[in-house]
């Protein structure tokens, strides 16, 4: 596989971002046409961001799969697309060629209709980081049906609210799944989600852990005898369906500053050509390298990069079922020994916890094999940024520091690994096609460099978001509305005097723990929800691993005589509804919030007194009741 758009030196990237601005159409039709269309596109982009409408490749005909699977068996067929290595390091890892899964992304795909799926059927698939997980999201694809893959670490409430929300049809889970030393019965999550989904007609269960399940009789179905069916039918083949570029592929939901997680919505063409572009350039793939990105297939880093991108691109890509602590701090480290990784990409809080064990873990292994590193999902510290250069990329391997969204598809702002001159902490300069732009609070342009503002993109890249899953209006709400004309990331952002892009977080009310996006509004509802909870108030504050912690405020009925007991039912009330992730790290019990006497919460002032900032409060006097402000400071955590 030969790359023709891949840049090589830092001229070409000027030359192409240039293009890219000047003639964004001419300069994605010449990046489409090394794919694979069953028919060519009538025009390369529609775009307005007023209703807003985009479309990229219309009238083009494809699918994704043909890309990832089908155009690499003539020449890569018995290279290994997917090496997985098990959470236990003493179980056997598996090698699966781009020939095995073809025929097995076939065989599921056969599967999935013989259970009833068709074209433009939402799938909701909750499993864990096993090869079937990139099998069933193929084999979706493969046929038309929409997959929406949920975290494994959400609970039954939370697979419930985007099953119902996407009228999914069908579910496909295991039995259980191993992460470190826990065993997560995930069929059993499924069966208490599914009491509240009357749409989901089948369930398929794959078989991984061998954790008793109970299987409804005309549901649920395992896996393994499904395949035995299709086995007998003989034609081991499947036709892939012919997809319009602008069909959805896929709906993955995320957290935004309402209450209510919101399915982003990527469609085939315009997603496919981009997540392979920031793929092929970014990371500098080489043909035969082995890209190991530690994220899960869960979230939109694990779609893109452990998926779609490095599969359109033929390339080898390393799924990891376990956890870098499992069973020590070595273990990623043992990963990159074991199967000569070339690139490692992960999350600056995975850095910042291995960091925590000191380099006994590191000392010993041979990382010699290691070309590029990478970051993403959270502002990367610089203390953290050094130790990955020096301790794992012993000071030759670059670091990419990748921004991007669940609603940007792929990578939009980063260094191009080796070829962009780093900078610890920032995401350095956008890829092409890419016009990032920085705006005040009123929307007027900040212009020049050493200037902060709120992050925008003024013109469409094909990765882009095309709706929320049924939603238009919150679509055009969401993203559009903050500012005339301009896509808003939610993001604040600084650029520097050399013109280099830093992400400081967002500026709404989404917060950013351990890389995970959580909504405040979705965990008070959470806390809401427990018995003798009248409100309550969440904010963010600085944590050294997670990076942002979660802290809440909590007005009880009446005054609870074990309130650290109370304090961990509350936690666990929220782990329940939502899931591990939302737990909050600290509780306090108040009296009363801050509140503007139009009853709202002043969350600038406890997010001051969650960080620790207890001088800077501001004005108070506004305040509804002053006095409460004095009361919550006191009994800070
Ligand atoms: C944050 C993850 C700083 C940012 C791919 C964004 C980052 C949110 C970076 C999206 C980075 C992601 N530096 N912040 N390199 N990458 N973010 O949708 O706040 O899970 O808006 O997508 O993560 O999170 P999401």
């Amino acid at each position: 596989m030969s790359y023709p758009y891949q840049i090589k030196t830092l001229e070409d990237y000027q030359q192409a971002y240039q293009q890219s601005v000047i003639d964004p159409e001419g300069f994605w039709a010449n990046v489409a046409d090394h794919f694979m269309w069953r028919r060519k596109w009538d025009k390369v982009l529609d775009w307005n961001f007023k209703d807003p409408e985009i479309k990229w490749f219309s009238g083009a005909k494809m699918n994704i799969t043909e890309n990832c699977l089908d155009r690499h068996l003539a020449t890569l067929g018995n290279s290994p697309a997917i090496i997985w290595e098990p959470n236990d390091p003493e179980e056997r890892h598996r090698i699966i060629t781009y020939r095995d899964l073809y025929n097995k992304v076939c065989q599921f795909a056969n599967v999935l209709k013989n259970n009833g799926v068709k074209k433009g059927d939402r799938v909701c698939i909750y499993m864990g980081m096993i090869p079937e997980l990139a099998i069933a999201v193929l084999a979706c694809a493969r046929i038309g049906a929409i997959h929406s893959v949920v975290f494994g670490g959400f609970s039954a409430q939370s697979i419930a609210d985007r099953i119902q929300d996407a009228e999914a049809s069908l579910v496909i889970t295991c039995d259980g799944a191993y992460r470190g030393n826990k065993d997560i019965p995930l069929k059993s999550v499924i069966d208490d989600a599914l009491m509240a989904c009357p749409t989901v007609k089948k369930v398929i269960v794959c078989t991984r852990t061998r954790t008793p399940v109970s299987m409804l009789k005309g549901r649920d179905v395992w896996w393994e005898d499904e395949i035995k069916q299709v086995e007998t039918m003989g034609n081991p083949s499947c036709p892939a369906e012919e997809m319009d570029a602008e069909d959805m592929l896929f709906i993955l939901y995320t957290s935004g500053s309402t209450g209510k997680p919101k399915g982003v919505v990527h469609t085939c063409g315009g997603y496919m050509v981009y997540a392979n572009y920031s793929f092929v350039n970014t990371f500098q793939y080489k043909p035969g390298e082995v890209f190991f990105c530690t994220a899960d297939i869960g979230w939109i880093t694990g779609h893109s990069y452990i998926v779609y991108g490095p599969l359109s691109a033929g390339a080898t890509t390393l799924m990891f079922e376990g956890m870098p602590t499992y069973p020590d701090a070595g273990r990623l480290w043992e990963i990159v020994d074991k199967f000569r990784v070339d690139t490692l990409y992960t999350a600056p809080t995975a850095i910042r916890s291995l960091m925590g064990y000191g380099l006994g873990p590191v000392n010993h292994k041979d990382l010699s094999s290691l070309k590029k590193l990478g970051s993403v999902g959270e502002p990367i510290n610089e203390e953290a940024w050094h130790w990955f250069k020096d301790n794992i990329g012993k000071g030759r391997c670059p670091i990419v520091d990748t921004w991007w969204q669940t609603e940007t598809g792929g990578i939009m702002i980063t260094p191009i690994a080796g070829i962009t001159k780093e900078k610890p902490g920032f995401a350095t300069l956008p890829l092409p096609g890419v016009q990032p732009i920085l705006v005040d609070e009123n929307g007027n342009e900040i212009k020049g460099n050493g200037v902060n503002g709120n992050l925008c993109i003024k013109f469409p890249w094909p990765g882009m978001l095309r709706t929320t899953y049924g939603d238009h209006d919150r679509f055009r709400k969401t993203y559009f509305s903050t500012y005339e004309n301009l896509y808003f990331t939610g993001d604040g952002c600084t650029r520097d005097e050399d013109g280099y892009y830093r992400i400081t977080g967002r500026v709404d009310d989404v917060l950013n723990v351990s890389g995970h996006r959580i909504g405040t509004a979705e965990v008070e509802n959470a806390i809401n929800m427990h018995a003798g909870v009248i409100e309550s108030a969440v904010v963010g504050y600085p944590h050294d691993i997670k990076g942002q912690g979660i802290y809440a405020y909590v007005i009880m009925e009446r005054l609870t005589h074990e309130p650290e007991l109370s304090k961990k039912d509350i936690a666990q009330t929220v782990s329940r509804i939502i899931g591990p992730i939302a737990k909050p790290d600290k509780i306090q019990f108040v009296s009363g919030l801050p509140k503007t006497r139009s009853g709202k919460i002043m969350r600038r002032i406890l997010r001051k007194i969650a960080e620790n900032d207890l001088d800077n409060l501001g004005d108070t006097s506004t305040l509804l009741d002053p006095a409460v402000v004095d009361e919550i400071k006191k009994g800070k955590l």
